[in-house]
């Protein structure tokens, strides 16, 4: 896996957007995996700036979240496609019919997980999959234990990250227990993997995942086995990884490397 790390969150996100946005201009019909949650926010902010001031265009992009909760409308001010509508899709050019964020009302769960991944096959798979990392070391709502091989489901989530997410919520209780989300084996078929981590409340999850064993007891550590995983980290997600050193050795080094400013 490359691991890029940056002095600041700002940087981090900068790099990663214009990673992006380089994605998108050379396949203008690219499908992009999208996550929620604080993490990704600084590189939709970026994305947003580069579409007004760049003239970069989504207006062929189709995308696909990894997740939502299960019962929330999706205008509920905590549901992730509220979250997405807000943050970046009413911002750019994205046709809102070319979005998809798992129904959380769904009726029938596992009819629309099958119908979720054939719609991915549908539009070609995804080209580029944005992750952030829970403090368990989750990616989208895979917690520890799930199968390195997980599919589109619904999922309980892990009381950490119900702790977590409590302070989005009025209270704690009103945390939902179940999210639809990708599976492990659903994000390893993107093309390319984006994880994005900043903060020091991440560096034990992201040196878990990166220079740990591949576990399901972390499933972010299953980016391990894919070809093209890049990890973008602010200087204090990095702080636990033994390789640091090397990491910071090397990046300097990349003629080519994403350049943080
Ligand atoms: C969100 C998602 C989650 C978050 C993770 C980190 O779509 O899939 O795995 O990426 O919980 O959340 P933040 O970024 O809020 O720390």
């Amino acid at each position: 896996m490359e691991v890029l790390i940056y002095p600041t969150y700002e940087q981090m996100s900068v790099a990663a957007a214009a990673e992006m946005a380089a994605i998108v201009r050379a396949k203008p019909d690219a499908v992009l995996g999208l996550a929620t949650g604080s993490t990704p926010l600084g590189l939709y902010t970026e994305l947003i700036r580069l579409h007004k001031e760049g003239g970069l265009s989504f207006s062929k992009v189709t995308t696909f979240n990894l997740d939502e909760y299960v019962g929330l409308e999706g205008n509920h001010e905590q549901s992730y496609r509220r979250f997405m509508n807000d943050s970046l899709f009413s911002q750019i050019d994205v046709p809102p019919g070319n979005t998809h964020v798992p129904d959380g009302l769904a009726k029938d769960i596992p009819a629309h997980c099958r119908e979720y991944e054939q719609q991915i096959v549908d539009a070609g798979g995804i080209d580029v999959q944005i992750l952030g990392i829970g403090g368990d070391g989750h990616i989208a709502f895979n917690e520890p234990s799930s199968s390195l091989a997980s599919r589109t489901r619904l999922k309980t989530l892990a009381r950490q990250t119900i702790e977590d997410n409590a302070r989005f919520f009025d209270r704690l209780e009103d945390v939902p227990v179940y999210a639809i989300t990708m599976g492990v084996g659903t994000i390893l078929e993107a093309r390319k993997l984006i994880l994005l981590a900043n903060k020091k409340s991440k560096a034990a999850a992201v040196a878990a995942a990166i220079e740990g064993p591949v576990t399901s007891m972390v499933t972010a550590s299953a980016l391990q086995l894919h070809p093209h995983g890049t990890a973008f980290l602010d200087d204090e997600a990095a702080g636990d990884l033994k390789m640091r050193e090397y990491y910071d050795w090397i990046q300097a080094r990349k003629p080519d490397a994403p350049k943080s400013s």
